[in-house]
């Protein structure tokens, strides 16, 4: 069998959040610049029970090699046009800790770009997380994810899939894809409100530049 015979990509079942989670936990959250570029390097339970919570959606995709390992992972959900105010109350409810500094951050990509009323559509899908093992990168699996998610959007009627890439590679991924970048924010940008920068990734990671794809 060779390899792309042994690779599938398929919906994440309502059973798999446990699963889902232990990958993501290998070969997401470790590397993804905004939990590496702000202490503690873990990611908390409340950003763990949100990408979790996108499960019932049915926009959540895994892909799974040898019919049982998951190799590559993607959590998307719908977001509208009320996803700025919905952030700004989410940012004050976990205001102190670092899924609040990560939510800041978010929110305000979400005021600048505004997507929703920016393409005058009611919904779109938005991916909020994209991981593969790091075995198997460079081979074609995140645009396989990518055009996975893109195909659910638009059988469950939603007009566009965005994506802020906190990340060069997902970034240069969507580019290559055909995604239109429509906002980057730097990370030695943004600042506290004492003067300090929020997050520090390692490097190549300096911005996180948010992508639309029109379906
Ligand atoms: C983003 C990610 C899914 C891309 O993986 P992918 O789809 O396999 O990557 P691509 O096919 O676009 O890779 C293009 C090239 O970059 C390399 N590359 C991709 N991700 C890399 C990484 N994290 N570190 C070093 N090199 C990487 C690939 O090996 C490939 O190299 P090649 O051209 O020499 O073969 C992957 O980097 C990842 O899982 N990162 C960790 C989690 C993360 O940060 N997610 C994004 C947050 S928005």
């Amino acid at each position: 069998m060779n390899f792309s015979e042994d690779i599938q990509v398929r919906v994440v079942e309502s059973d798999e959040g446990e699963a889902l989670m232990q990958f993501l936990l290998e070969h997401y959250y470790r590397e993804e610049p905004l939990t590496a570029g702000c202490s503690p390097p873990e990611p908390e339970q409340a950003d763990k029970d949100f990408l979790l919570s996108n499960i019932p959606h049915g926009t959540c995709l895994v892909v799974v090699q040898g019919g049982s390992r998951i190799v590559g992972a993607l959590v998307a959900g719908p977001k509208d046009a009320h996803e700025a105010e919905h952030l700004a109350e989410e940012v004050v409810e976990h205001s102190g800790t670092k899924w609040g500094r990560i939510l800041g951050l978010l929110a305000r990509v979400e005021r600048e770009t505004n997507v929703c009323k920016r393409y005058g559509v009611p919904s779109t899908i938005h991916v909020h997380a994209l991981g593969i093992d790091p075995r198997l990168r460079g081979l074609g699996l995140g645009a396989r994810l990518m055009s996975a998610v893109a195909e659910r959007a638009r059988a469950l009627g939603h007009p566009l899939v965005t994506v802020d890439c906190t990340s060069l590679y997902s970034a240069g991924l969507m580019a290559r894809l055909g995604y239109e970048l429509i906002n980057t924010i730097r990370y030695d940008e943004y600042l506290d409100e004492f003067g300090q920068q929020v997050f520090r990734p390692p490097a190549p990671h300096d911005s996180v530049k948010t992508y639309v794809l029109r379906l």
